[in-house]
């Protein structure tokens, strides 16, 4: 059993015992709103690129305070990764967004979810559509081997109200692109299958607008000069606010794709992103 180091004074009170508590092993701050942070990673863990588990601290009485989040890092990885958006208020996120390395977290190590390769038939091209801290299931699947090994494309749009708030997500696909580990455990140019497609909606930059304006007016496929989505061809995830996700479903069975689940493989799959 790990001893819990508190994050916050009230906790620290009385030090308590958790089975679960996971050491932070380096926190990075994107902007006012975001941050990352990688822990330790529990031996027994498995789990699947794409899905999420209750993380969070103790609360001021004493009981854990969790939330579903997405991991970020690949399955083979030997640390978690998470994004998280910093509500100044929201219970949790005002506390953890204080993490440092060293603190402990709780982890309870039971992974669960939909965007993951088993809930989509096979396909050509894989579409990844997130808006903000829904980035993190993808910024796991974008370095999951099975994504290139099942697709011959895949195309991440990524839609934040800025140009900051889109940072992590463009770093990583930087980094993904010259990652020599993954280059070997994926094979020699896997990263030219990454199609990046950035978009603002409140900040001027090179795209703007909103992904399910764009996929309307067509502007995506000219952009990345692509016919169009089919369900012969096309499988997506998507993973954002609760408007989004209704929009993108709708968008989605526009386009002739079903809703899969783990059970029920079809053509798309959906999940929400933790906003609190
Ligand atoms: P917008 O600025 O037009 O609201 P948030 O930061 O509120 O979570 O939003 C993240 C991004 O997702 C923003 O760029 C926001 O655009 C966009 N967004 C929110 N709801 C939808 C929706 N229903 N369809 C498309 N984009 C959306």
């Amino acid at each position: 059993m790990t001893e819990m180091r508190p994050v916050t004074q009230a906790a620290a009170k009385k030090v308590p015992t958790l089975p679960d508590a996971q050491t932070v092993t380096r926190v990075e701050h994107w902007t006012d709103r975001l941050f990352s942070f990688r822990v330790t990673r529990p031996a027994s863990l498995r789990f699947r690129s794409g899905e999420f588990v209750m993380i969070g601290l103790l609360g001021d009485n004493g009981k854990p305070l969790l939330r579903a989040y997405s991991i970020a890092s690949p399955a083979w990885d030997d640390e978690l990764e998470f994004y998280s958006i910093k509500v100044q208020d929201g219970p949790l996120t005002s506390k953890l967004q204080h993490i440092q390395p060293g603190d402990q977290i709780i982890l309870r190590p039971k992974p669960v979810g939909t965007l993951v390769h088993d809930a989509l038939l096979p396909g050509k091209r894989l579409w990844f559509f997130a808006t903000g801290t829904g980035f993190a299931p993808f910024a796991s699947l974008l370095r999951e081997p099975e994504t290139y090994e099942n697709y011959d494309e895949v195309v991440i749009t990524h839609t934040c109200r800025d140009v900051a708030e889109l940072e992590y997500g463009r770093r990583l696909i930087e980094d993904i692109r010259q990652d020599e580990l993954l280059a070997e455990l994926i094979g020699e140019g896997f990263a030219d299958k990454i199609r990046y497609y950035p978009i603002t909606t409140r900040e001027e930059s090179p795209k703007m607008g909103r992904i399910t304006t764009l996929l309307k007016d067509g502007t995506v496929f000219a952009d990345l000069g692509i016919d169009g989505i089919s369900p012969d061809t096309d499988r997506a995830m998507v993973c954002g606010s609760l408007g989004f996700n209704v929009d993108m479903k709708e968008a989605m069975e526009g386009f002739g794709l079903r809703e899969g689940a783990n059970s029920d493989p079809a053509e798309y799959v959906v999940e929400k992103a933790f906003v609190g």
